[in-house]
């Protein structure tokens, strides 16, 4: 399977099982941005709850955080986003095509454009007759001009300054501005952890690649806030990465030879940021960011103390002395999670396509279907199963089509089991039960399905 191809037959497998849509499709689309189907808003909804489970629940020293998403603008200035968070963009002066001058750099040479100057951009395409308009093939560049990525929105009905808000360009600052009221109203001490689920906005420009990037996305956050004389931050900045790693990997079932770490350099690394890496994950389009961890050391507390005029310090209790705690913040996107899931799973075996989900990342656990739709006591048998199953986990009643299509359409959503009742079930109650991957069929007790099940699910 050539990796481009992958890509294709991937985006055409989330349209016809209702995993991805194109966003506003039916008025001709709105370019980055999606729409989730059915299989697809289960699949996101288990990414998310296995996330919340293993670094909010499991976890005495993290509580989670639900903040606004219209945020004052005054959190944006303290952050550094008003001034700092900007893409470098090129217009084709041909066709105007607008794109990312790093990623039109990068696609072209291969070569890691991120973090250079405007001036290094320019002086890079203009001496490169190869970096031509991937709509029109001209090379006939504009000099590379910033674009802030935040989306302003206007408040009210007052024209104006007073009234600018901005969409959050992360949810990590709802967690900043918000410390002293978690530590006040719970029951945390340092170090500890302040966790996050929600979409951001950001207005980014780029062609392609599905959800990997796009305006609006859901961010999975994670604030560790610690006592630098206390805590030795590359001890912590490491047991997060492998928690980081050890999710990936055990957790959502992702190859490991599909994943690598990655150091940003000086040029790279956010303004805020001490040291970040990322978890890069082997998309069809290449390795790319999948995860980030960053070292923001007490730069989002300091500055939002200095903007707001509030005390944001603590009293560290193992020493009593007054701090401002530092943070490691491990960030990522739900979406991204949820395209590398579907990359990793998906399979072409002896004329089948499979998508050998995880089955605890499985939009439907189970499927259930009567051997023939048109005889009612085999429908109302089925059903009753499928009532009994629904109440354990998520499953589906498929009463369309032949077996045969049924057993392809679930092979192709991942669904781990099928469930096929025929005349033998109304005489003993037994079922013949399908596994996915290996097809092996097995006739079990009807009563032992859900604990059958439930075992394999976990
Ligand atoms: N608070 C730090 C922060 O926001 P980031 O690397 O810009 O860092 C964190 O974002 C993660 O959010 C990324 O690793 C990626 O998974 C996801 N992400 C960022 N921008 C995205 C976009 N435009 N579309 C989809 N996911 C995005």
């Amino acid at each position: 399977m050539d990796s481009l191809s992958l890509m294709d037959k991937i985006t055409a497998l989330c349209k016809r099982r209702g995993f991805i849509f194109a966003g506003s499709e039916i008025y001709g689309g709105l370019a980055n941005t999606y729409d989730y189907g059915p299989a697809g808003t289960e699949l996101l909804r288990n990414i998310r709850n296995l996330w919340w489970d293993n670094f909010v629940h499991k976890r005495d020293d993290v509580v989670g955080l639900d903040t606004s998403i219209i945020s004052h603008q005054e959190v944006w200035k303290a952050s550094g986003h008003t001034s700092g968070f900007a893409d470098a963009m090129i217009d084709c002066k041909n066709c105007k095509l607008r794109m990312r001058a790093d990623h039109l750099i990068e696609e072209i040479t291969k070569e890691k454009a991120e973090g250079k100057t405007l001036e290094e951009l320019n002086k890079i395409i203009q001496n490169n007759v190869k970096i031509v308009c991937p709509n029109c093939g001209e090379h006939d560049w504009t000099n590379p001009r910033k674009f802030n990525l935040l989306f302003p929105v206007n408040l009210g009905i007052i024209e104006g300054d007073q009234s600018l808000a901005y969409l959050r360009g992360e949810t990590a600052q709802g967690m900043f501005i918000n410390f002293k009221n978690v530590v006040d109203s719970s029951r945390v001490k340092l170090p500890f952890g302040i966790a996050q689920l929600g979409k951001s906005f950001r207005n980014e420009i780029t062609p392609g690649n599905s959800v990997f990037r796009t305006l609006e996305f859901e961010q999975a956050e994670l604030e560790y806030f610690f006592d630098p004389n206390v805590q030795n931050w590359e001890k912590l900045f490491t047991d997060w990465k492998n928690a980081m790693w050890d999710f990936t990997t055990k957790t959502l079932g992702i190859n490991k030879d599909n994943l690598r770490w990655r150091e940003h350099d000086d040029k790279e690394r956010s303004f805020y940021s001490k040291k970040t890496e990322d978890l890069e994950y082997k998309f069809p389009f290449g390795f790319k960011e999948l995860w980030g961890i960053a070292y923001r050391t007490d730069y989002d507390l300091r500055q939002h103390t200095k903007f707001s005029k509030k005390d944001l310090s603590i009293i560290d209790p193992t020493t009593s002395k007054k701090i401002i705690p530092h943070v490691i913040e491990p960030a990522v996107g739900i979406n991204r999670m949820l395209l590398m899931i579907l990359s990793d799973s998906y399979v072409e075996e002896e004329g089948r396509i499979i998508l050998k989900l995880n089955p605890r990342l499985a939009p439907y656990k189970a499927a259930v279907f009567p051997l023939l739709a048109n005889k009612p006591e085999l429908v109302e048998k089925a059903k009753k199963i499928y009532k009994d199953l629904r109440s354990s986990f998520v499953a589906v009643f498929d009463g369309r089509g032949n077996i045969g299509k049924r057993y392809f359409a679930q092979d192709e959503i991942g669904t781990p089991f099928c469930i096929t009742v025929d005349f033998q079930a109304l005489e003993d109650d037994t079922v013949t039960i399908r596994d996915r991957d290996t097809m092996k069929q097995e006739r079990v007790k009807i009563s032992g399905l859900v604990n059958l099940i439930s075992k394999k699910i976990i």
